[in-house]
């Protein structure tokens, strides 16, 4: 069964603008759909090396039938090649290629690979073009879109990157059925930002078709990712530059983030799950402060929790610490003038950006989950 969107999402940005394909079969046609955005037929691949092993093949043989010459990098999979030496080696594999200004990089896989891949297409010969085949969850419904690039450094996760917009992102839901389910639950939390950010129907909707979603159902899928990229789009395109509401994204984020850096941003936590926990952390505090109903609190858990997502802090050695942890918040690239942001809400899909949250009732959110 095919399921093709009928029109691409369109991420508005003027002469930047691009389209967001969502749908089953891209990569047959991946070629096609490149082709006409190329000016000189070749593409530099970075893969994960895990992608590239499933489905480089067929992406391959789709380059080629448009007459689509290509190089393949493949990138270790994992956290750890967001390093300025996988961007370096990177960089140098394109070189050796010896690219021109219009020559496209394309990044297939996660966000890993995409964050690095588009970071590469920024910085090389001052910009080069690059495009989008997201194979995970997360990476189809966030990061891929809305031209977020960058590397980790020692002191904290993205904190080098650049805004670098792709020219085309296909988000194939076949590529979701290779996914590990762990790995499937953990991008479904970015799913569910978007319904508690601003859209409570597509929140209830997820709380009917959820489990089916990750169970496989690829019309719940193809919905769930291109309504997703949609208010993605939307957001973007009304701040691009994360001067205002795109922080909205951020929901659960900067608890999550905190949760990630104390788990050494390891398989005992994964981005996703962290996400999920953030959030659930973030309507914790909105409810303590008197923002949010608590029953809102609890229909959060009960989601999560019925599609398994952890709503619990993992066990780690020593044990959790909420001064440690909260230390984290203060390396944040969202602190601004030493104030930290968060998101709270006033409800399912009443999300706000706060600079004011009282510290007491934040450290008893913290101190709270890390003893339960
Ligand atoms: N992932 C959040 C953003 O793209 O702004």
């Amino acid at each position: 069964m095919n399921i093709v969107a009928p029109s691409p999402v369109r991420l508005d940005l003027g002469e930047r603008s691009y389209d967001i394909h969502v749908g089953t079969g891209l990569l047959a046609r991946a070629g096609s759909l490149i082709r006409p955005l190329l000016k000189m037929p070749t593409l530099f691949v970075a893969a994960d090396e895990t992608v590239a092993e499933l489905h480089w093949p067929a992406l391959a043989a789709s380059l080629d039938e448009a007459g689509i010459a290509h190089h393949l990098y493949r990138v270790p999979s994992g956290e750890g090649s967001k390093s300025f030496a996988r961007l370096e080696s990177l960089l140098s594999a394109v070189l050796d290629t010896r690219p021109e200004r219009s020559t496209a990089l394309l990044a297939f896989g996660g966000g890993v690979v995409g964050d690095l891949t588009g970071f590469a297409a920024s910085i090389l010969l001052r910009g080069v073009p690059f495009i989008q085949i997201p194979t995970t969850l997360l990476s189809q419904v966030d990061s891929s879109v809305g031209g977020k690039t960058g590397i980790n450094m020692a002191q904290g996760k993205n904190l080098v990157g650049s805004f670098h917009q792709p020219r085309l992102v296909l988000a194939d839901i076949d590529l979701l059925s290779t996914l590990p389910r762990r790995e499937l639950a953990s991008g479904y939390a970015e799913v569910v930002k978007y319904g508690l950010i601003d859209d409570p129907d597509f929140f209830a909707w997820l709380e009917k078709h959820g489990p089916a979603l990750l169970d496989g159902d690829a019309e719940a899928r193809a919905y769930a990712v291109r309504h997703s990229c949609q208010a993605k789009a939307r957001t973007v395109a009304g701040d691009e530059r994360e001067s205002g509401t795109r922080a909205l994204l951020n929901l659960g984020h900067t608890f999550g983030h905190a949760l990630e850096a104390e788990t050494g941003f390891s398989s005992t936590l994964l981005h996703g799950e962290a996400v999920g926990l953030g959030s659930l952390m973030a309507f914790d505090l909105s409810a303590r402060l008197g923002l949010c109903p608590a029953t809102d609190l609890d229909r959060l858990r009960a989601h999560l929790e019925s599609v398994g997502m952890p709503t619990r802090l993992p066990a780690i050695a020593g044990g959790w610490q909420a001064e440690r942890t909260m230390a984290h918040f203060f390396h944040d690239k969202k602190v601004d003038q030493g104030r930290l942001t968060f998101i709270l809400a006033r409800g399912i899909g009443k999300s706000f950006i706060s600079r004011d949250v009282p510290q007491d009732v934040l450290r008893a959110v913290v101190t709270d989950w890390c003893a339960s």
